[in-house]
């Protein structure tokens, strides 16, 4: 009798797999995230390698590929690694499809470049091609077999080759649809074989939902040597490109852009372009750190009298968690009465940030707000908050300090014991209460 085609069932967000269907996936405890997929088919007989001594292995220390965008060269560790496979991942809508059009028109001055484009056609490509401009040598295929890609990558050896998206490939092989967890795993794992075998540098686009998750990016991510996040919102100009992972780089480098009615632009000084509020009720400006660069954020905080048992705690750009806690140590240690208030907060530019040293502006933001007192203009503030009220130097105060005195600020306040030399004055407070009164004084005094 002929052995039935064993099922398994994968997960949609995590890519659990298992023998039996659930209705809450083990692996991240989502509802109805499993799906039926077929097993992949049992390995053939492997026979036993060779081994080499690492002093044996012949390194290509073959030439970095500019990209020709200068903010993508940077977080990729300076350049792209020939034969590379770069996963950038993203929101719809963010701008992956224009940033990686505009690196293959700069490399296909010099080399092969090739677009395989599953998600618009190929007129839709030229259209946003004329709109960039210099696209023209960009070679394209229209295709979304995979089996078909993958010869072609083999024929062709373009040096660097884009993928849009991963999602769109589909392959007769896995019996799951398209965009499926099985689908994405196993063009990622062919293209990854057929890209070094072929040399061919891959960037395979990958579309990531509000939360970071569904079938794809994430299940690839162990796979790939670099994970390239594309960030911002689409209803704001900025975008932030940062990675996630990098075999061949720091994963601390940062790329901003503005979108522009011709593509992005690289925006060489980001501090500039975050709004700095002068004496405005309900908002502070923060001096966070991204990467190795210093960012200055404007933070907008509104609280307004609520009646639900339940106050809002809204952030945008923000942890909720962190906020809920900045709440929490306003009310207990700054006299802050926020019970009945709902608090939203929001980081201008569609930037997010997860770093502490955000934590002092955003309760100034959410102090000032609330006593309706702007903050004292020119006034930067970073600094961590202790659920005691006590407030916690930063990390690389000096290079903040430094970027605040840069960009024209007066002030900045920081947690006590703050060590930076930057020609901006240094107010210290020990607390959060201590903070507040420091940020507030001077205005609440002009307004009596
Ligand atoms: P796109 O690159 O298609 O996003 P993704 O591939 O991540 O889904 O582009 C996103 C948006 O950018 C799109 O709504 C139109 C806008 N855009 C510009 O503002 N200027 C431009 O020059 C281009 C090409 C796009
Ligand atoms: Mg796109």
């Amino acid at each position: 009798m002929a052995k039935a085609a064993v099922l398994h069932y994968s997960c949609s967000e995590c890519g659990y797999s298992t023998g039996r269907w659930l209705g809450r996936c083990p692996g991240c405890a989502s509802f109805g995230t499993l799906a039926e997929e077929a097993s992949p088919a049992a390995n053939a007989q492997a026979e036993a390698k060779p081994l080499l001594r690492l002093a044996e292995v012949e390194v290509n220390e073959a030439e970095r590929i500019p990209t020709g965008v200068p903010e993508l060269d940077r977080v990729l560790g300076g350049g792209l690694v020939p034969a590379s496979l770069v996963l950038v991942g993203g929101e719809p809508g963010v701008g992956k499809s224009t940033l990686l059009l505009m690196a293959l028109a700069a490399i296909s001055r010099e080399r092969r470049a090739l677009l395989v484009t599953g998600e618009e056609s190929t007129a839709q490509v030229k259209l946003r091609a004329a709109r960039l401009g210099g696209a023209e040598q960009v070679e394209i295929l229209a295709e979304t077999n995979l089996e078909a890609v993958c010869a072609t990558l083999e024929r062709e050896r373009p040096d660097v080759c884009v993928i849009d998206s991963v999602q769109t490939l589909y392959s007769a092989d896995v019996g799951s649809a398209p965009g499926s967890v099985g689908q994405v795993r196993e063009a990622a794992a062919r293209l990854l074989r057929v890209g070094k075998e072929a040399g061919v540098a891959l960037f395979l686009v990958g579309h990531v939902t509000k939360d970071g998750s569904v079938a794809g990016p994430r299940v690839l991510e162990h796979l790939v040597d670099c994970v390239l996040q594309f960030e911002g919102d689409r209803y704001h100009a900025h975008r932030i490109l940062r990675a996630a992972k990098n075999r061949f780089g720091s994963t601390n480098e940062l790329g901003v852009f503005e979108m522009t009615g011709t593509g992005l632009q690289g925006v060489p000084d980001p501090s500039a372009i975050f709004g700095r509020s002068e004496g405005e009720v309900g908002a502070a400006v923060a001096c966070a750190l991204e990467g190795t660069r210093p960012l200055l954020l404007e933070i907008q905080a509104l609280v307004s009298p609520t009646d639900l048992a339940m106050p809002r705690r809204v952030a945008t750009g923000v942890d909720p968690k962190r906020l809920a806690m900045i709440v929490a140590v306003l009310s207990r240690h700054a006299g802050l009465a926020l019970g009945q208030a709902d608090v939203f907060v929001n980081v201008a530019g569609g930037v997010r940030i997860d770093e502490p040293g955000a934590d002092l502006a955003i309760a100034l933001a959410i102090a000032s707000a609330a006593r309706g007192a702007p903050v004292r203009a020119g006034t930067a503030s970073f600094g961590e908050i202790g659920l005691t009220g006590r407030l916690r130097p930063a990390t690389q105060a000096e290079r903040r300090a430094q970027e605040c005195a840069k960009l024209g600020l007066v002030a900045v306040l920081v947690p006590g014991g703050t060590e930076a030399r930057a020609k901006v004055e240094l107010v210290e407070a020990d607390t959060l209460g201590q903070a507040v009164s420091a940020a507030l004084k001077r205005a609440k005094k002009e307004a009596a």
